[in-house]
């Protein structure tokens, strides 16, 4: 593992030697994953979402993580639903949070406001994720103890405004008190440098990790992602006002088509965009089907390696980077 090159708000908070959060990804971010992260230096958090219905199989996830970390602290990623009343299907989920002492919790989608008492009476850490300065600014007024914003070139579901990373990260950190992260088109060494000169303490990345040879997916779909450019992801289901960024596949074309068609039943799209289709492409490989989370950064995932050699390139070019610009310097 690299030494320690930063010291931020974000490292000091969540004990890290390195400012790199990996956020949480469905299917994808498991105890095998989220350990490598915690071994490199970083902070991973498993994805309640992995596990619908099944909060004995989270538990099995979490108490594996504990082990593969020889018992240092991870993180969990707990999506909030939008939708009045689906919320009583987290309580199963926040008790084993609490019962395994899980410290760190990423929670996004919505308000964290109902889970963060569970959340907070046990003592751990909030880091809550939002797509605008604007809900950033209400959050903080909540008991959580970071901020991740997430600008509109993220994989996953970039919110509805889509201001850039360039332009949204300068306005958060001027907004905002608490530690913060930046996250959305963030993957090289370069970004890392330019998080912390924005004024956030870290940067978290999804896209870029999704090649690393801890994430258990199919290589087929790991060889097409190293294989992309910039250019190949979509953004679906605005027809719903819930934007979705992922790989450009057949079936977001085929999404694309009935939102510019105008079909407004979502009894349409369901077969298209089931979750269970998602796993499916990371099990067979068969990333043709699936709305499969993919943003632009996706491009910097160049080879397939793990965990800590990702982050070990990263950290080589933050700071070359550093050097680089400590050479501009006039006086
Ligand atoms: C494959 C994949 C799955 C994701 N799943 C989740 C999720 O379940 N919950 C969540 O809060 N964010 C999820 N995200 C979003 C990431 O945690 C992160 O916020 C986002 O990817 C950052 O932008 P980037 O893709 O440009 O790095 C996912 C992203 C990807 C690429």
């Amino acid at each position: 593992m690299r030494a320690p090159l930063f010291r931020t708000t974000i490292t000091e908070l969540f004990g890290i030697d390195h400012p790199i959060l990996c956020g949480g990804l469905q299917w994808l971010a498991d105890a095998r994953y989220v350990a490598a992260v915690v071994k490199a230096g970083g902070m991973g958090f498993i994805t309640c979402l992995s596990f619908p219905d099944d909060p004995e199989g989270f538990r099995r996830e979490v108490r594996l993580c504990r082990d593969l970390t020889d018992g240092r602290p991870f993180g969990v990623s707990l999506a909030i639903s939008r939708r009045l009343g689906t919320n009583d299907r987290l309580k199963p989920f926040l008790d084993v949070i609490v019962e395994e002492k899980v410290k760190f919790v990423e929670t996004s989608g919505d308000s964290p406001d109902p889970v963060l008492p569970h959340l907070k009476d046990a003592g751990c850490i909030v880091l809550h994720k939002v797509p605008a300065v604007r809900y950033a600014r209400s959050v903080e007024r909540l008991p959580v103890d970071a901020i991740a914003v997430v600008s509109g070139e993220a994989g996953g579901h970039p919110g509805l405004f889509m201001v850039g990373q360039i332009v949204q990260g300068v306005l958060a950190a001027d907004a905002l008190h608490k530690p913060l992260a930046l996250a959305g088109g963030m993957g090289t060494g370069r970004h890392l440098v330019t998080a912390l000169a924005m004024g956030a303490g870290a940067m978290l990345m999804g896209s870029r990790m999704v090649v690393a040879e801890e994430v258990w997916a199919h290589r087929r779909y790991k060889d097409r992602v190293v294989a992309i450019d910039e250019t190949a992801n979509r953004l679906v289901m605005k027809i719903f006002r819930n934007n979705h960024r992922v790989l450009d596949n057949d079936a977001a074309r085929a999404v694309e088509q009935l939102e510019a068609d105008g079909a407004t039943d979502f009894a349409h799209y369901e077969p298209l965009v089931a979750g269970a289709r998602a796993r499916e492409a990371y099990r067979t490989g068969d990333f043709s089907q699936g709305m499969i989370d993919m943003g632009p950064a996706g491009v910097f995932a160049r080879e397939i390696k793990p965990v800590e050699a990702i982050f070990d390139e990263i950290l080589d070019e933050a700071a070359a980077t550093m050097a680089r610009l400590s050479k501009t310097q006039v006086t």
